[in-house]
């Protein structure tokens, strides 16, 4: 009989335990997303239009969109280890930044090399006035791989 209390009470104890592993674990991950999201100030149910109106609210370090071309980037992650500085992307965040990219912001045309354009187009969000799914602002959020690639670029 007290065998059996006592294995009654050991599986209440270790089922009390998984629960509340599980319960960390799910409320943890949900804290990320919703980090994650609030990066861009955005909710994350509900479709991006991308309008000049909405791409103006990124014009931060924090969520820093631009339009080159009638496409819309999320250059937030690569802005810190751009070989031109942050302060060379970041006036043009929240706004079309086509002249500034293809001269570099000098008076003369003075285009941005294929590796650097191979690395922006790794941040497109969508042309200009397309709908998108939140979710593709996430991963390019949280896609640090661009990021690496500034670095190994300026190792050569
Ligand atoms: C829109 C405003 C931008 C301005 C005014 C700007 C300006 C500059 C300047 C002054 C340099 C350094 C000088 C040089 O190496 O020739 C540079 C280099 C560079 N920038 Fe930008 N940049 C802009 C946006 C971007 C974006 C969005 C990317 C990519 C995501 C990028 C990628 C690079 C790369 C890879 C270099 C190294 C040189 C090259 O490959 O052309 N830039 N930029």
């Amino acid at each position: 009989m007290k065998l059996k209390i006592a294995v009654g009470i050991s599986l209440i104890i270790f089922w009390t335990f998984i629960v509340v592993i599980v319960t960390l674990a799910l409320s943890r991950n949900n804290q990320n997303q919703v980090s994650s999201v609030s990066v861009n100030n955005l909710k994350s149910n509900e479709l991006i239009k991308l309008t000049s109106e909405e791409i103006a609210k990124h014009d931060n370090s924090n969520s820093s969109w631009l339009i080159i071309e009638g496409k819309v980037y999320d250059v937030t992650q690569s802005l810190s280890s751009h070989p031109g500085g942050a302060n060379g992307i970041l006036p043009y965040c929240g706004r079309d930044g086509t002249q500034a990219f293809t001269t570099k912001n000098k008076t003369r045309p003075q285009n941005h090399s294929d590796t650097a354009k191979s690395l922006l187009v790794k941040e497109i969000l969508g042309s200009l006035n397309e709908t998108i799914n939140p979710s593709k602002i996430l991963n390019v959020v949280n896609n640090s791989q661009t990021q690496r690639q500034f670095e190994d670029y300026e190792d050569d």
